[in-house]
């Protein structure tokens, strides 16, 4: 497999992926609705798209021989919760464009993330398994279900290869996050280097499951080429690291003393209540031998030193 299309290519996690996939040598088609980073354009051929127009994105299937989908495209939670009806068409019928496009034009495998958003309040909170109640509040988390048993229904009917991991709050040092709930665990490192202070919008005692991006790009790309035998779920918890904004802001200070931190809860508040507190992922140990490389020490560290450079700004050593 070599031609890839991409779709939400301009978004967080596609512009770290995308380059990462084209040093394994794969030939990568970006797209979105709104204009890539420059350095996309080093590592892949964008083309503009609207996953909502399925026809368009037949053209550019046929027109590039498109072999695997990596399915980016999305409305995050909390932008979710502003704009439903955005939500609903660009989640739910952009991705049943693309399964339909997928099995109608022969392309062999999609990849389509899900979120820990899947899970709801009925869902068990602490080492949520991976089959387990699925009764998500937010329409972004009931869009996540329907990637994952819309996939899986393709899978069953047509033999379509179609995978999805849960991903937890993605915390990258390159791009800023697209309006989720989890954008806490992002901003404050601004904060901390910039100002020394961040007012948070949830509550300090708020655990939640976050990854760094590296380990999100790994997890992607294993998942991607996993062999399909050894696939006996299609749709997997990944796990990095849960911790609160209090114990963030702890480490945190480790590296920059003066830093103090404030909370002033909002909306999205209720929605970090109804997701899982830890996930467990030994499914997806099991299956396709993922495993997180990042410990909260190591995720400051890192968050801290590559913001640093790219803000120009010092930050002194513990
Ligand atoms: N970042 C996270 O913390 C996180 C966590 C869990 C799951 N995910 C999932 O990972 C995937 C990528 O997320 P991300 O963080 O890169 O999101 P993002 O918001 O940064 O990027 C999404 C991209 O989709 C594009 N888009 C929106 N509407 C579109 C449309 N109609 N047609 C084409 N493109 C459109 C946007 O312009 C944006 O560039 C999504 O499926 C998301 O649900 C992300």
């Amino acid at each position: 497999m070599k031609n890839i299309l991409v779709t939400g290519s301009s978004g967080q996690i596609s512009s770290e992926l995308i380059p990462a996939l084209s040093k394994r040598g794969y030939n990568i088609i970006s797209s979105d609705i709104r204009d890539p980073p420059k350095e996309e354009l080093e590592y892949s051929t964008f083309t503009r798209l609207d996953v909502t127009d399925r026809e368009a994105l037949r053209q550019i299937v046929r027109e590039y021989q498109i072999e695997g989908i990596i399915h980016n495209a999305s409305i995050l939670s909390a932008k979710g919760e502003e704009n439903p009806y955005l939500a609903m068409n660009v989640n739910i019928r952009g991705l049943e464009n693309v399964l339909t496009v997928a099995h109608e034009e022969n392309v062999q495998r999609i990849l389509s993330p899900s979120s820990i958003a899947a899970f709801g309040p009925s869902t068990p909170k602490i080492d949520t398994p991976n089959d387990t109640i699925m009764r998500p509040t937010t329409i972004y988390g009931i869009s996540k279900v329907y990637t994952e048993l819309l996939g899986e229904y393709f899978v069953l009917k047509f033999g379509l290869d179609f995978r999805s991991l849960r991903y937890p709050g993605i915390i990258s040092a390159k791009t800023l996050p697209g309006g989720g709930t989890t954008d806490w665990a992002v901003e404050i490192f601004y904060k901390a280097i910039e100002e020394k202070k961040y007012t948070c919008f949830v509550k300090p005692d708020t655990m939640m499951p976050m990854m760094a991006m590296p380990d999100c790009i790994n997890a992607t790309i294993q998942l991607f080429e996993a062999p399909e035998d050894k696939l006996i779920h299609r749709t997997f918890n990944v796990a990095g690291i849960s911790f609160t904004p209090q114990m963030l802001a702890e480490e945190i200070k480790k590296h920059i003393p003066e830093f103090i931190i404030d909370y002033k809860p909002d909306y999205r508040q209720q929605i970090a209540d109804s997701w899982p507190k830890s996930i467990d992922d030994t499914v997806a140990k099991e299956e396709w031998g993922w495993e997180s490389k990042f410990s909260l020490e190591d995720l400051v560290i890192y968050m801290l030193d590559e913001l640093s450079k790219k803000l120009k700004s010092t930050v002194s050593s513990p």
